[in-house]
């Protein structure tokens, strides 16, 4: 018999983790007919059509055109148009990934709906409730009758907040499976030519957490120390398109521009970015993605947040937790220029099998 399956994107990041999953789903369509539906949370082609592009994900089959909002009216505009998309189909399953507005969304919905509900990436926690990523997951997590997770602490978290033990699958990290499939790709990307830079000479960096960008003193404070740190080496910093509104809101572009070794670019594809991150001496970042591709990829990565969802990267990986305490930062990325950066371990589980383990449960689920 052919199960429905409705995979959910929205934002930047889901992007890549339903990549794997739809691929994996067309090896097997006698059994799986796959829709996928765009909820439009991101819209610039930099933030969605080129990631359609460079994963080769196919068009989707609804596109619900949410768009920017507050938290509440955007999560709610998702809503009422996937539940139009959710009765008119009534999928076997929906698939919902990570931790944006619109995962809850429609997690939402099919808690409503009674329509089963699978979450990749789930039981994450990073313990801090003003994240709003942290309310998403818990949220979700609550109401998923099938949790998908990356590492081990995530079943940890699940069990303790009470969620069935026969509905948790320790699958490992289907970014790591996106990145495996797409870095033969990436290796032939001729973004370093056109920045004039040559691999390993230069530091990356990300930049867009609310908690960070947009508060004007933090922004501020976060110019400063790019300041600094490209005295030391020059930085690739594609922007955000929060952190380039709030920039200009606050007055700090002129001076962010003004910093000759900074190259500011407008959101890289995924291909380019892949190999700007490889060839890279190390990360600055607030990204929960790129924690996860520096540790398999082996680049340092100093992380501009206290706390993180993924301690695997940490404990493991090469990912080290610094807030925004420039002096400790700066310290850092001395080491990083002077190869003294951490080094990371392979993580059991992130070996490019994650979507065949996801798709073998649901399909005998
Ligand atoms: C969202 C996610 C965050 C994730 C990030 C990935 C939530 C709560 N947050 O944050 O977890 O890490 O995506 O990148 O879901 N904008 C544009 N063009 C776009 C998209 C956004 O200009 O294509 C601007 C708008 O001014 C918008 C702002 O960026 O108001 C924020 O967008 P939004 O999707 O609300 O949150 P992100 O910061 O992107
Ligand atoms: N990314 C990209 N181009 C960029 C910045 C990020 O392709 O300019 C990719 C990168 O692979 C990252 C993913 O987008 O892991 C997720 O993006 P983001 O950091 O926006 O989201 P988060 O993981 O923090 O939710």
């Amino acid at each position: 018999m052919t199960k429905t399956i409705v995979s959910v994107v929205g934002a930047r990041p889901n992007f890549l983790k339903t990549a794997p999953l739809l691929r994996e789903f067309a090896r097997h369509p006698e059994s799986i007919k796959s829709l996928l539906v765009h909820t439009g949370q991101h819209y610039d082609y930099s933030m969605s059509e080129a990631f359609f592009q460079d994963l080769e994900l196919p068009p989707p089959d609804f596109h619900l055109e949410a768009g920017s909002a507050s938290h509440s009216v955007q999560t709610a505009k998702v809503m009422t148009r996937f539940e139009e998309v959710a009765l008119e189909v009534r999928p076997d399953w929906v698939v919902v990934f990570g931790d944006v507005n619109s995962t809850l969304a429609c997690a939402l919905v099919c808690a409503k709906e009674r329509i089963p509900l699978a979450h990749v990436e789930a039981g994450l926690r990073s313990f801090d409730k003003t994240m709003p990523e942290e309310i998403n997951r818990l949220l979700t997590d609550q109401v998923a009758d099938l949790l998908f997770v990356s590492e081990p602490a995530g079943v940890d978290n699940l069990f303790r907040e009470g969620v069935e033990k026969e509905k948790v699958f320790l699958v490992g990290n289907i970014m790591i499976d996106a990145l495996i499939q797409f870095m033969e790709r990436a290796d032939s990307s001729s973004v370093l030519k056109k920045l004039g830079l040559n691999p390993g000479t230069y530091l990356v960096m990300t930049m867009h957490r609310a908690g960070n960008v947009d508060s004007q003193e933090n922004l501020m404070q976060l110019v400063r120390l790019v300041h600094s740190i490209s005295e030391r080496a020059p930085i690739v910093f594609p922007l955000h398109p929060r952190t380039a509104r709030n920039l200009k809101q606050f007055g700090l572009m002129d001076e962010l521009q003004s910093c000759s070794n900074v190259k500011l670019t407008a959101p890289l594809g995924y291909l380019d970015f892949l190999f700007t991150v490889k060839h890279s001496l190390g990360i600055l970042s607030d990204s929960g993605g790129v924690q996860s591709e520096t540790t398999y990829l082996n680049v340092p990565c100093l992380t501009f947040r206290e706390v993180t969802e993924q301690p695997v990267t940490v404990d493991m990986g090469t990912n080290t937790l610094v807030g925004l305490n420039s002096d400790q930062i700066l310290l850092l990325v001395d080491d990083i220029l002077n190869q003294k950066g951490k080094k990371a371990r392979s993580i059991p589980l992130w070996d490019g099998q994650t979507a065949e383990r996801i798709t073998e449960v649901l399909l005998n689920h």
